[in-house]
């Protein structure tokens, strides 16, 4: 066979596009997504967000919190997965994505006491949230701050509750800073005793870990 499916690169590509059309997106999603063009954010690809659905709908997670809210669509995923008495609480630091994500979760049906959005910096936020008080924590800003938002994740979480970062991959290899979180994030979610990881290839990487029972 010859074309780009038998290439590899081709191959794996095809691959991409199954995952990602594998559960279609609907209006509202489609919405969050160009509000996320509009802004200049990057959303997480639509295989991630049927990952994050499912991981919260496998806990009937309840108190979730997200660091990067940007225009939502991630967050819907989650909302879409959590029992519907939930609250999400996502961090952004940027108050315009967030304007956007609102409107994008309300015009979704998400109530009030479905929200709590707050602006600011995740490392400053996040010490001020009660320890394992949360069943599923998700990580999409700065992959920089990996390793530090994953030793917070392990302080937030219940036994049996899920860190998910995302971008686990992009750029793992490389000779840079960015390059060197993302190593170090990997090997302490393999290393640390008090976590189960898996490193899943969605989107840019989604590296998982559910946090055992002692
Ligand atoms: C990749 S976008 C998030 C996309 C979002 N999860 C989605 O799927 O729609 C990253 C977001 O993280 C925010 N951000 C970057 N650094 C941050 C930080 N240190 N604390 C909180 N938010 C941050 C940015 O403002 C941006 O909205």
């Amino acid at each position: 066979m010859t074309g780009p499916d038998s290439h590899p690169i081709g191959g794996w590509l095809k691959l991409c596009e199954e995952v990602d059309g594998f559960v279609a997106e609907d209006d509202v999603l489609a919405d969050a997504r160009a509000r996320a063009a509009a802004v200049g954010c990057r959303p997480v690809a639509p295989g991630v967000g049927t990952a994050l659905r499912f991981l919260a709908s496998a806990i009937s997670a309840r108190a979730v919190v997200e660091i990067g809210t940007g225009t939502g669509v991630s967050g819907l995923w989650l909302l879409r997965g959590m029992s519907a008495d939930g609250t999400l609480t996502s961090i952004d630091v940027d108050p315009e994505n967030q304007r956007a994500a609102r409107a994008v979760f309300t015009a979704a049906g998400n109530g009030p006491s479905r929200l709590r959005l707050i602006n600011g910096m995740g490392l400053d936020v996040l010490p001020r949230l009660t320890d394992g008080g949360y069943d599923l924590v998700f990580v999409d800003a700065a992959p920089l701050d990996h390793p530090r938002y994953l030793d917070e994740s392990v302080r937030l979480l219940r036994a049996g509750g899920i860190v998910a970062l995302n971008g686990t991959l992009d750029g793992m290899a490389a000779d840079d800073h960015t390059g060197l979180a993302l190593r170090e994030v990997a090997k302490q979610a393999r290393e640390d005793e008090r976590l189960a990881p898996v490193l899943l290839p969605l989107g840019d990487g989604l590296l998982a870990a559910v946090k055992r029972a002692r």
